[in-house]
């Protein structure tokens, strides 16, 4: 039994298993969290994926008798939070699903069933006995429905998906375990789930920015209880959300006859030369996903790819349809890569960055076949653009 504050109780889920979490490499696992308030009128905030509701429904009975239950707040119904409600239903079938109307909406498209629903609007209010909590709504944090609940008794907020990490472990608390492991997962979750939203993020900071917080307890990873935690990754967030980013490059890159590669790696040394911080990160090697995660800190990336059949390799292409839909913004992209009898495949990956919302740091670099010393030497005078670039 973990009680993170007195009456307060994590009842989640961890799997330590799971390696993709749609479409987004995850190999520190995760945890589904949910947290049982002990109170006259006992509230669930948010539950598990379906296949977690053992592990939670044994640790909601080390507390009570899962009859007991009242409310269950379904913050968010993306179903590694809801996934668990209908079958905790069954033990306690007079409990109140609380949610936002689109949460409403959104649980009766999920489940088709007939569930006691208590729709509730930003600044409502809901006593559970000892405890007051109130409801935020944070639209598009991370869809439509989403909201969050505040204890004003506790002073912990329960921001589901906001603040969260992707991280299966023993420890429940960030400041368990180094700051830059878990800072790093944020990064990422932030990276891969949270990035097309920004303005919204700003929005739900400023939200909840007048409470006063002592817990951020979200629903995937560690809960954020010292105040310098909590400090540093809402900060962390306003950062992230306003596309803040450091003088950092990454180059990516995929090559078929290492012409592309040799670029790549030209390229590499001749900003390592220049002194500026530069990732080289091959699609063979790195799942986009990571690649998002530098994305997320850097100004600058290059891309690269050889040209096939007169388009970008399907690796680059999926790394960039990835990157539209996330649509980083304030950020500079330069393109090169090797080709045959037609450069002409490159304009489709110009394209796409403008899309993805990339501005163009310049003319891109294709040369024909294999490169020779020459050319690649010339990629210096490239970088010195480049560099210049990075720091206008
Ligand atoms: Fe963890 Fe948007 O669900």
């Amino acid at each position: 039994m973990l009680e993170i504050r007195e009456g307060v109780f994590w009842t989640g889920a961890i799997d330590w298993n799971l390696r993709m979490f749609h479409g987004y490499s995850i190999p520190a696992g995760t945890t589904y969290n949910a947290y049982l308030l002990r109170d006259e009128l006992p509230t669930l905030i948010d539950t598990v994926k379906h296949y977690g509701f053992p592990e939670m429904l044994g640790r909601i009975r080390e507390v009570i008798d899962p009859r007991e239950i009242r409310y269950i707040v379904s913050n968010h119904t993306e179903m590694d939070h809801s996934g668990a409600i209908d079958r905790l239903l069954q033990y306690c079938p007079e409990a109140e699903v609380v949610c936002s109307p689109k949460g409403a909406e959104e649980l009766r498209r999920h489940y088709k069933r007939d569930w006691r629903l208590r729709v509730v609007q930003g600044g409502d209010t809901l006593d559970i006995g000892s405890r007051r909590l109130r409801f935020v709504m944070t639209p598009m944090v991370h869809w439509p429905d989403s909201m969050v609940t505040y204890s004003e008794t506790d002073r912990i907020l329960f921001p589901n998906d906001a603040f969260g990490q992707h991280y299966a472990s023993h420890e429940r608390f960030a400041d368990e375990v180094p700051a830059g492991v878990v800072d790093a997962q944020a990064a990422k979750y932030y990276g891969n789930i949270v990035l097309p939203y920004g303005n919204q993020v700003v929005k739900a900071l400023e939200a909840v920015g007048g409470l006063d917080i002592d817990m951020i307890a979200p629903s995937h990873g560690l809960i954020w209880r010292r105040p310098e935690d909590i400090a540093r990754i809402t900060g962390l967030y306003a950062r992230w959300a306003a596309h803040q980013t450091d003088p950092r490059v990454v180059i990516v890159y995929d090559t078929m006859w290492h012409s592309t590669e040799a670029m790549a790696r030209r390229l590499y040394e001749c900003f390592t030369r220049e002194n500026v911080p530069v990732v080289l990160m091959s699609l063979q090697a790195t799942h986009i996903s990571d690649v998002v995660t530098e994305i997320l800190r850097s100004r600058m990336a290059l891309f690269g790819t050889p040209i096939l059949n007169s388009r970008m390799l399907p690796t680059m292409a999926g790394m960039l349809m990835y990157l539209k839909g996330l649509k980083p913004k304030k950020r500079l992209s330069w393109t090169f890569g090797s080709y045959g009898w037609s450069p002409i495949g490159f304009k489709e990956v110009e394209a796409s960055l403008k899309e993805a919302g990339f501005e163009p740091a310049g003319e891109g670099k294709y040369i024909p076949f294999v490169p020779d010393e020459a050319e690649l030497e010339s990629l210096a005078d490239a970088v010195a653009m480049l560099k210049a670039k990075l720091s206008a």
